[in-house]
């Protein structure tokens, strides 16, 4: 049973955070260094979770964290991300990640990354979380994908867990 009434997932989205790129977030290649797009990645997720379950929260496991494309020197980063589906206690939250060139407008995709955040109780343990309400066809069916991802993770841990 869900602790409290479904939550939309506009209620804990986040639509577009801008980060502007700076010579110090370059790598040696002079792209963006990956490491600090995850780090924020995972940041922002976090505040997904929170928001949605309103605990504190733990990434427990990120998958199919993909970089599609470099992001370069002058680019804008718009960070987007949302709720896909919650369980018990933990959550999946879709990430996607564009590199904006601010002059004429041009979007590039950057990374596409799923986060699981599980929420705790006061004594750290987990706790259960409102279930998600998808409204829009892209959320329903994000919301669909990320059942068929959580059969594919308990089945590796499941795996692991035997040996
Ligand atoms: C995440 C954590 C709280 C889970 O604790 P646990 O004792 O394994 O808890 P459970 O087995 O009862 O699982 C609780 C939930 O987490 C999910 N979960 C646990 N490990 C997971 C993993 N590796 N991937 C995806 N989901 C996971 C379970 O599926 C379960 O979900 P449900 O309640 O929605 O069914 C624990 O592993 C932990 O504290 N990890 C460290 C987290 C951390 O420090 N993160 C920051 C890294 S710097």
């Amino acid at each position: 049973m869900p602790a409290t009434p479904s939550r939309p997932v506009s209620a804990s989205a986040i639509d577009k955070h801008v980060y502007k790129v700076f010579p110090n977030d370059m790598n040696s290649h002079q792209t963006v260094f990956g490491g600090m797009i995850m780090a924020k990645c995972d940041r922002l997720a976090l505040v997904v979770a929170e928001r949605h379950s309103g605990h504190v929260c733990v990434t427990a496991a990120v998958d199919s964290m993909h970089f599609r494309a470099p992001a370069k020197g002058n680019d804008t980063l718009l960070f987007s991300l949302a709720l896909n589906r919650s369980w018990g206690s933990s959550m999946e939250i879709g990430a996607r990640v564009e590199a904006e060139n601010s002059y004429t407008g041009e979007c590039r995709h950057i990374l596409s990354a799923f986060f699981t955040f599980v929420a705790l109780d006061e004594h750290d343990k987990p706790v259960d979380v409102p279930a998600v309400k998808p409204e829009t066809e892209a959320q329903k069916r994000r919301f669909d994908n990320a059942e068929i991802r959580r059969e594919g993770r308990l089945e590796t841990r499941r795996k692991l867990d035997g040996q």
